[in-house]
């Protein structure tokens, strides 16, 4: 069975300090076993967080890394550099990403294959703006975005990814997708999925629901058959409110 994950991306927020009390108090909190918790804060803290998460069995991750190797590309993290500090998860086209730093699939396409060559998860975001949607071209976007950042992957490496959708008109909105929406465009990534592999690897592969997701909305969400959890933005930066949302399984 694939596996249930909920993470918690802390985006730009959060000084030492309080990115520490956070960690700290999550550790407090016992989850189902069933659940993979994740939290992904920025890359600063990683390694002092990657220390205190283990305790609790929560894994870590980053919100971006470099599509290439090495070397003169000031700025960036490689996935060799984040696989030293004991990391595991990264984003990859995070919408904020996409849209603010013009990261395109080809680009997306490259740092996928540097991770999964350093035995990282990739967690591939996609999900299309408002304007799509209400043009009926929903559908037609987010396969684009599959195609072009992941069917490049053979069986093996497919096997690595978590995909996460999340519309963009529903970030950091507090308008989140009906649970129906959600199921309808993960049930088309997961036909996707199944089209170009097969159905065991496509009943194989977690897809999280990732925009606005709140305590009161998770459980509905959840208890759809092709959501396998979420990843969760604001409701995150709350210990509270981010377990609450894992316990909604
Ligand atoms: P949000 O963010 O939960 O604050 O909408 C989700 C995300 O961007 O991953």
């Amino acid at each position: 069975m694939r596996k249930k994950i909920v993470a918690g991306n802390w985006k730009m927020n959060k000084t030492h300090s309080e990115a520490l009390a956070l960690i700290k108090e999550i550790n407090q909190h016992t989850v189902n076993d069933e659940v993979q918790l994740i939290v992904i804060p920025p890359s600063i803290y990683v390694s002092e967080v990657v220390n205190l998460a283990a305790s609790n069995n929560v894994r870590v991750g980053v919100q971006n890394s470099s599509q290439y190797d090495g070397g003169a590309y000031t700025g960036e993290l490689s996935s060799a550099m984040i696989k030293s500090v004991g990391a595991q998860f990264v984003l990859v086209g995070h919408s904020e990403r996409r849209e603010y730093f013009k990261e395109k699939n080809a680009d997306l396409a490259l740092k996928v294959d540097q991770l999964i060559n350093d035995d990282l998860t990739p967690i591939y975001c996609c999900g299309e703006v408002l304007e799509d949607r209400e043009a009926g071209n929903h559908f037609n976007f987010v396969k684009s975005q599959i195609e072009e950042g992941l069917f490049h992957l053979d069986e093996t490496a497919i096997l690595k990814i978590v995909i996460a959708y999340e519309p963009v008109w529903a970030i950091g909105t507090g308008v989140t997708a009906s649970s129906d929406q959600a199921q309808e465009m993960h049930h088309f990534i997961r036909t996707l999925l199944t089209d170009k592999y097969g159905n065991d690897v496509a009943n194989a592969i977690s897809i999280l629901y990732g925009g606005s997701c709140k305590p009161n909305i998770a459980q509905e969400l959840f208890a759809n058959s092709d959501v396998d959890g979420g990843l969760i933005g604001g409701a995150s930066l709350n210990a509270q409110d981010f377990i609450a949302i894992a316990n909604s399984f």
